[in-house]
């Protein structure tokens, strides 16, 4: 974990003691307003160095907001203003879903944790689309099935999210899309996780190729019943077709969750945070091993410090997610990463750096 500042530790200390969705809420007001004055002022690269190529779309920088911060997608350019090279938003589902009633959001501070069951609460995609007209940058758009939808109909709501995003009337949106990164892996949907099985998983991305050319990004969880098993559907998806992969969301694991307190765990719901480090690594590694020079490979789960950064993307991740970590170290934390990052990378040039990285700089000194 990072030393958090004294400035924000106090304010966690006030913030943590009020519920952490209407935090949330809050906040959300906060980067709103930010956003806003953003756009009076030319974003900064921090430095060429961390620029890269994802999709063929320029970033600034490989650090990410993961998906589920800016469910409305009306953050993209406050987040962006706290030194993020991009926003995944959503998840987004067909229609406008009220999400699991609350509470449904839990902090677990001793550990750095945190512990949902939002049930993709979201405007649906229409209402996202329309947000999202206001966004200055790049973003990425998740996607899942609604609650009710049984898992054998799954595959038609993901197409008719595609097919309303490609009948939009905001042309100007769609262009501003790196990639859908089709949601496959939250536990708080019922019946959601069993679509990552090769049984349904090449009819899923088949269907949504044919229905998009959007490049299509799957996010999977970190709870298979082995590494082997989701190797297996890692190379099945592959075969279909996909054009990266998000490892991971947030677990279910309970030799995981026994950290949260037992009336909160048994009503269900995912763990994110410092506990998730050693299990997202771990899917991490095995998604490079497989992926590697073929499609990009985003590390998601517990980024909490700017060394867990510099480590992943030493590996060949082509991006790195932060969510919690985001909540434990505060508004600077993206910024200061970026210091350390950058300084490592000029210290000792590129340090088994990223081919990708590397490709990039050439072909724009050429
Ligand atoms: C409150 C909350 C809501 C989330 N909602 C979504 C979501 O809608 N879609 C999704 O793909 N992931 C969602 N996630 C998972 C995050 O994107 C991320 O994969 C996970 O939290 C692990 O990263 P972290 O340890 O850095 O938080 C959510 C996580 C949290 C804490």
């Amino acid at each position: 974990m990072e030393k958090t500042k004294l400035f924000y530790r106090t304010i966690r200390y006030f913030l943590f003691k009020i519920d952490p969705e209407s935090v949330h809420h809050f906040v959300s007001y906060f980067i709103k307003i930010k956003g806003f004055l953003f756009l009076f002022f030319k974003p900064k690269r921090s430095s060429q160095v961390l620029d890269i190529d994802l999709c063929n779309v320029s970033l600034f920088n490989p650090i990410a907001m993961a998906a589920g911060f800016d469910k409305n997608g009306d953050m993209v350019n406050g987040l962006n203003s706290f030194g993020f090279g991009f926003t995944e938003v959503g998840t987004f589902t067909k229609k406008i879903q009220t999400g699991n009633p609350r509470p449904r959001l839990f902090r677990v501070p001793s550990q750095y944790a945190l512990f949902n069951r939002m049930g993709f609460n979201n405007p649906g995609i229409e209402k996202g689309l329309e947000n999202l007209r206001n966004a200055r940058f790049y973003f990425a758009v998740s996607i899942g099935k609604s609650k009710e939808t049984p898992v054998e109909q799954a595959v038609d709501d993901y197409v008719e999210i595609l097919k309303t995003i490609e009948l939009s009337r905001y042309k100007d949106v769609k262009k501003k899309i790196i990639y859908i990164a089709i949601n496959i892996s939250s536990p708080n949907t019922p019946g959601l996780r069993l679509l990552q099985n090769k049984k349904y998983i090449k009819d899923l991305i088949d269907q949504c190729k044919k229905t998009s050319d959007l490049p299509l990004f799957i996010k999977f969880s970190p709870d298979f019943s082995s590494i082997r098993e989701f190797e297996t559907t890692l190379h099945s998806a592959l075969k279909a077709g996909i054009n990266g992969v998000i490892v991971t969301n947030t677990t279910s694991d309970e030799t995981i969750t026994r950290y949260v307190a037992d009336d909160i765990r048994k009503a269900g719901g995912g763990l994110s945070g410092l506990p998730l480090a050693q299990k997202s690594e771990l899917y991490l590694k095995s998604a490079l091993k497989i992926c590697k020079g073929k499609v990009p490979v985003i590390s998601s789960g517990a980024v909490m410090s700017k060394e867990d950064i510099l480590r992943r993307l030493q590996w060949g991740a082509s991006v790195v997610q932060v969510y919690t970590g985001f909540i434990y170290n505060g508004p600077t934390f993206v910024k200061d990463c970026l210091k350390y990052v950058i300084s490592k990378i000029n210290e000792s040039g590129y340090p088994g750096l990223i081919d990708y990285q590397k490709k990039f700089i050439q072909r724009k000194s050429k």
